[in-house]
């Protein structure tokens, strides 16, 4: 009994103070395994005198049942404890705020173009377009500007190779990247009777790179041909056009007398500077205005080459550079930001 009492107690001390299941397995079978120290207790009782083995047995087996017991209190509790912490470990705070996946924006040179075509569409204007691979023939002589014209050099022009087609006589040669939108008056005219009402976004190339020029860039052309179309009908369009874009209805336009060899008479356009309101700043070189676009009366010359008939029809044209509108409308003064993609900038415009 004494023996029976001392290994007891050293089980149980043992499970209490077991800290993992490895170790509670190890006491499980040191005490009550086959070869374990209570079953060695049991066995034992054959040697004790018949009348004391009845109480002994069940004293045994009370203590190995205790033992059991305290075994898988033990073993609950690790569990439990094990659980809870993988539980604290894995904790997902349910209540923090879920991370954002940042969204594209447009670009703000594409949110001026949209801007620009929708006020042209909304005054019943078409959306057209062209090439920008063009030919000599739309870029320059159908526009009026032959071979060895001056106005060729005001187009520092990439042309394409193709030296032996050009000797062949191949009319679609020389091919070079379009300086301007308008050869796409020249191929609507060419497959379109007046009325006609379009505009022209798109890209166009200049041999030119500098702190104020990239090499492509955008221009917007706008043409409307029709019976009694005058400079009146353009001066009307452009100055409405301006005033809706910079959103201000007093906004002051100008036309200053110019040149283009496909308008006849031409000007150019300037608005009053949208930074200083015409006082002169850096913005305007301090003279308070800011040239915008070219304009005139179409070229009689123009709308035969394209084979419409210029004792009916007359038209205005027009053409500018977004990029430019879209500076001045956002008030950023640097080029160069527009086309090094750095969010920081970009997204405030988004
Ligand atoms: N094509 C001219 C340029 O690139 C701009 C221009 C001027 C377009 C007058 C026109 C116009 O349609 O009428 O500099």
């Amino acid at each position: 009994m004494n023996e029976l009492a001392a290994v007891r107690e050293e089980a149980l001390g043992k499970v209490a103070e077991a800290e993992d299941l490895a170790t509670l397995e190890a006491l499980r079978v040191a005490y009550l395994g086959k070869k374990g120290a209570l079953t060695g207790v049991l066995k034992s009782l054959g040697k004790l005198p018949p009348e004391e083995r009845p109480a002994a047995g069940a004293a045994v087996n009370a203590a190995k049942e205790e033992v059991q017991a305290a075994l898988e209190a033990r073993r609950e509790a690790l569990q439990g404890a094990a659980l809870e912490a993988q539980l604290a470990a894995e904790a997902v705070d349910i209540t923090l705020p879920g991370r954002q996946g940042s969204r594209g924006g447009r670009h703000p040179h594409a949110v001026t173009m949209a801007r620009i075509v929708e006020i042209f569409r909304q005054a019943g204007y078409a959306v057209a377009s062209g090439p920008e691979v063009e030919s000599d023939y739309y870029n320059f002589e159908a526009l009026n500007i032959p071979a060895h014209h001056p106005a060729r050099a005001m187009h520092d022009t990439f042309y394409l190779e193709g030296r032996e087609e050009q000797a062949a006589g191949d009319p679609r040669w020389p091919r070079l990247l379009r300086t301007h939108t308008s050869p796409v008056q020249a191929r609507i005219m060419e497959n379109t009777q007046p009325p006609i009402r379009i505009i022209c976004p798109g890209k166009v190339y200049r041999v030119d790179s500098d702190v104020t020029h990239t090499p492509m860039f955008h221009q917007v052309e706008g043409l409307v041909v029709g019976e009694g179309i005058s400079m009146a009908h353009l001066k009307g369009t452009v100055i409405e056009f301006l005033r809706v874009f910079f959103n201000a209805d007093d906004l002051a336009v100008r036309f200053r007398p110019s040149y283009f060899p496909f308008t006849e008479p031409s000007a150019e356009v300037d608005v009053e500077c949208v930074h200083c309101r015409g006082d002169g700043c850096r913005v305007c070189s301090h003279t308070g205005w800011l040239e915008v676009m070219g304009c005139g009366v179409v070229h009689p010359n123009v709308l035969e080459m394209s084979g419409i008939d210029s004792e009916r029809f007359s038209g205005f044209a027009f053409g500018f550079g977004p990029d430019r509108l879209s500076m001045l409308y956002y008030g950023v003064d640097d080029l160069r930001l527009f086309y090094e993609n750095d969010l920081r900038f970009l997204a405030q415009f988004a």
